[in-house]
């Protein structure tokens, strides 16, 4: 399966192929891989990725009536069809057409949009890898249907937008994904703060490289792996009730505290890991920790990212993958597999970057140290296995990119 993305001429080629008429605009919104961060952005915790070279990239002609017809350059994605409305019979589960359907369904019952399109698609962000192909797509089409619709909003405010239409889907995650593929700046990561969505970019060392591997295990967001994840952020918000009764009962809060960030005011870091051990056990223990420990982590990796701290950086990488496969148990074999290389082809952190349970992760390498890394990654890894992943998205450099855009031709 190619995850190349067509240059723009092939793309309008098959644009007037398909529709008789040239495109008129390109949306066009990123992939991300994030540095740590890992399951807190729905727990109201921070997050610090960056965005990717890959992305999704669609050309269009609007049209005047409420119509969306649009097509992937790839025959194995199926062509779409329907009318712009507030309450859009979903696809079936799984269906690239719902990551669609959700920014056309939710921009119509907030403002009324009814102006379609007539678009192609195409894409390098390799699919259910951890990389956001599903936000990227979102993004592009949202950021297409709010220029046609002519609505007025910042990018942050319109992340936040694809970020609630996104939960169409049926799977309930957080923000971090549009935001960064909305409103990444080239050569930086950003810290990303929740409730409100806030963005602090953070220049990324001329010296540090990261390097992206895939397990070439699919992690659907449909199936299993949406059942998993869900379950977590229920175990989550769980784990929130019983932490803050026990807040209220201790009198360190006058009533329950409805969010993670409102614990850990009342309670910061050790203080609210100590409550945690003493009122919760068992999975919801194990979540509190991952998700606390892992917001200290942010915090901390976001410092080191400033003061080009390699080291720091990345030993913050190698705990935040050991709470996720211990506390989180979102890891598999072959993420860590692909960890215990990246290290011992000399990486100075390595976890797995994304929900898990498949896909991809991602190491800190020195610039001087890439070539030993991405061969350990190569050759340990896919040199003994049948090809599961594009060969052009197995082991890569990620290049900290820009976020999306909308544009006249
Ligand atoms: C998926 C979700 C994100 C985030 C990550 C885990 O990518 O879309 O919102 O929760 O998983 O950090």
């Amino acid at each position: 399966m190619p995850t190349e993305r067509s240059s723009d001429s092939a793309l309008f080629d098959a644009f007037i192929a398909r529709y008789g008429a040239p495109p008129t605009h390109v949306s066009r919104a990123p992939g991300r891989v994030n540095l740590i961060g890992e399951h807190t952005d729905y727990n109201d915790l921070p997050v610090l990725p960056m965005a990717l070279q890959r992305e999704v990239r669609l050309a269009l002609r609007p049209r005047q009536d409420r119509r969306v017809r649009l097509a992937n350059i790839r025959a194995e994605f199926r062509p779409l069809e329907f009318e712009i409305a507030s309450g859009i019979p979903p696809s079936e589960s799984g269906d690239w057409g719902n990551y669609v359907k959700a920014p056309a369904d939710h921009l119509a019952r907030h403002f009324g949009i009814d102006r379609g399109f007539d678009g192609l698609l195409t894409s390098d962000v390799p699919v259910a890898s951890g990389l956001s192909s599903s936000s990227a797509l979102v993004n592009a089409v949202g950021l297409a249907l709010a220029h046609l619709g002519e609505i007025e909003t910042e990018p942050l405010a319109l992340a936040s937008l694809m970020a609630e239409a996104e939960q169409y889907t049926g799977t309930r995650g957080g923000g971090m994904d549009q935001a960064i593929s909305m409103g990444a700046r080239a050569g930086h990561a950003a810290r990303i703060d929740f409730a409100p969505l806030r963005m602090r970019h953070v220049p990324i060392p001329s010296d540090w490289r990261f390097v992206v591997a895939d397990t070439g295990v699919r992690a659907e967001k449909s199936g299993a792996a949406q059942r998993a994840y869900n379950l977590r952020r229920t175990e989550c918000e769980q784990a929130l009730e019983v932490v803050g009764e026990e807040l209220v009962r201790a009198g360190k809060v006058p009533g329950r505290p409805s969010s993670y960030p409102a614990v850990l005011k009342a309670v910061p870091h050790d203080g609210a890991l100590a409550v945690g051990e003493s009122v919760l056990e068992g999975n919801l223990l194990k979540r509190f920790r991952h998700v606390v420990t892992e917001a200290h982590r942010v915090g901390l990796a976001a410092d080191m990212l400033v003061s080009a701290d390699l080291a720091g950086f990345g030993n913050l990488m190698d705990a935040s993958h050991g709470s996720l496969r211990t506390d989180y148990n979102v890891s598999s074999s072959e993420l860590d597999e692909l960890v215990a290389l990246a290290k011992e082809g000399g990486a100075a952190g390595a976890r797995l970057t994304g929900a898990g349970f498949g896909g991809c992760i991602v190491a800190l390498v020195p610039l001087v140290g890439v070539d030993e890394v991405v061969a350990s990654l190569r050759d340990g890894y896919w040199g003994t296995r049948d090809p599961g992943a594009p060969a052009d998205s197995r082991v890569f450099v990620a290049v900290p990119s820009a976020g999306a855009t909308y544009t006249s031709l």
